[in-house]
């Protein structure tokens, strides 16, 4: 019988549990995937705390790898045997083995090995759309600054890279020297440690006085007032997570009063609603990867039973880069 981890009632990591879990045949629409390598996100902890509703039981993991086994009628793009991976709603990836919509699922370029995909579906195509589709009202240009928090992480080292590939200028944050240096070997052009100095006036004094056209903000509560203070007028801020917590709610008058800001709070998961709009957000991943101008790295690997100690570890802001579970 497959295993996977669940869940049964929201909570601190001790809720994470290795069960035998059946996993049946695929109906219309679906496919079951034997995973090689699952993805660790944030999301999962967000969803194991419940601060994400989804009905528990519940198997967590939204990113994984590996080879269809099976594909229901009405599947085209898929074959028994397929490497394949995915970044997809519903949870269910901390597993060997699970049936899922197949629409979310792309076949694996053979040259992308299961682990790296499993490091870089969510955290990639997040990446991809926010330095691509998530842009300010003037668009972005070679040579803009942009502010990117958490930029030592999993969406932060391949957005490093990605940024720098467009010609951007990311001001990464990180915390501790160590994560900073990383986020600078990754084509950060600046970075600051916002654990020991203040990121307002660091970017304050990188851009002249002038701000930046977009934050990418994951970090929320902590961060939220000082990314709006580091917006050029017309600026953009792109919320996109809740590392520190959710932001509170808030008067929109302080956007007038900052420079007439825009915010935006993004989920991949509108980007890829459609099968071929994941497909072509996927091509554009594996091409920035096979060209080896986004490398994925894979800082910390765990065993699948051992997903309660990732998840402790991911909490505890230990982890750089991509984190992968294998089953
Ligand atoms: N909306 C979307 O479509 C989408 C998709 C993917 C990811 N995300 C979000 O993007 C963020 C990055 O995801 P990831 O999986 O790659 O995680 P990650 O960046 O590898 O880990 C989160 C990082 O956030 C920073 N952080 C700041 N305050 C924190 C706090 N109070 N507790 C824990 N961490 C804190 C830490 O880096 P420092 O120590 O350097 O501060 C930590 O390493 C998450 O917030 C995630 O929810 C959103």
């Amino acid at each position: 019988m497959p295993r996977a981890i669940q869940i049964t009632a929201y909570g601190g990591p001790e809720q994470l549990k290795l069960v035998d879990m059946p996993v049946g045949e695929p109906g219309p629409g679906e496919t079951r995937i034997r995973h090689h390598a699952c993805g660790l996100n944030f999301i999962d902890v967000y969803q194991r705390t419940g601060l994400y509703n989804n009905p528990l039981p519940l198997t967590l993991g939204m990113e994984g790898a590996g080879v269809v086994e099976a594909v229901g009628e009405g599947v085209a793009h898929l074959r028994v045997g397929d490497r394949a991976a995915y970044a997809s709603n519903p949870p269910g990836s901390y597993s060997e083995a699970r049936v899922m919509p197949a629409q979310a699922v792309v076949k694996l370029p053979d040259s992308i090995a299961f682990d790296t995909a499993a490091g870089m579906m969510l955290k990639g195509l997040t990446a991809q759309y926010l330095l691509k589709k998530t842009l300010p009202v003037q668009g972005l240009q070679p040579g803009d600054f942009v502010l990117f928090h958490a930029a030592a992480g999993g969406v932060g080292l391949i957005a490093c890279q990605w940024a720098k590939a467009l010609g951007l200028q990311l001001i990464g944050t990180a915390g501790g020297p160590a994560k900073c240096q990383l986020a600078l070997e990754h084509g950060a052009a600046h970075v600051i440690d916002y654990q020991r100095e203040s990121f307002v006036d660091r970017v304050k004094a990188i851009t002249q006085g002038q701000g930046v056209k977009v934050v990418y903000d994951s970090i929320g509560k902590d961060t939220f007032e000082g990314s709006l203070n580091c917006l050029r007028p017309f600026g953009l801020l792109a919320c996109f997570g809740n590392a520190s917590g959710p932001v509170p709610a808030f008067a929109p008058g302080i956007l007038a009063t900052k420079g007439s800001l825009y915010l935006t709070r993004q989920t991949l998961f509108t980007h890829i609603a459609t099968r071929e709009a994941t497909q072509a957000m996927a091509d554009e991943l594996f091409a920035v990867v096979q060209s080896g101008a986004v490398k994925i790295r894979i800082d910390q690997r765990y065993a699948l039973a051992d997903v309660g100690q990732a998840h402790r570890d991911l909490e505890a802001r230990k982890t750089t880069g991509s984190t992968v579970l294998t089953p």
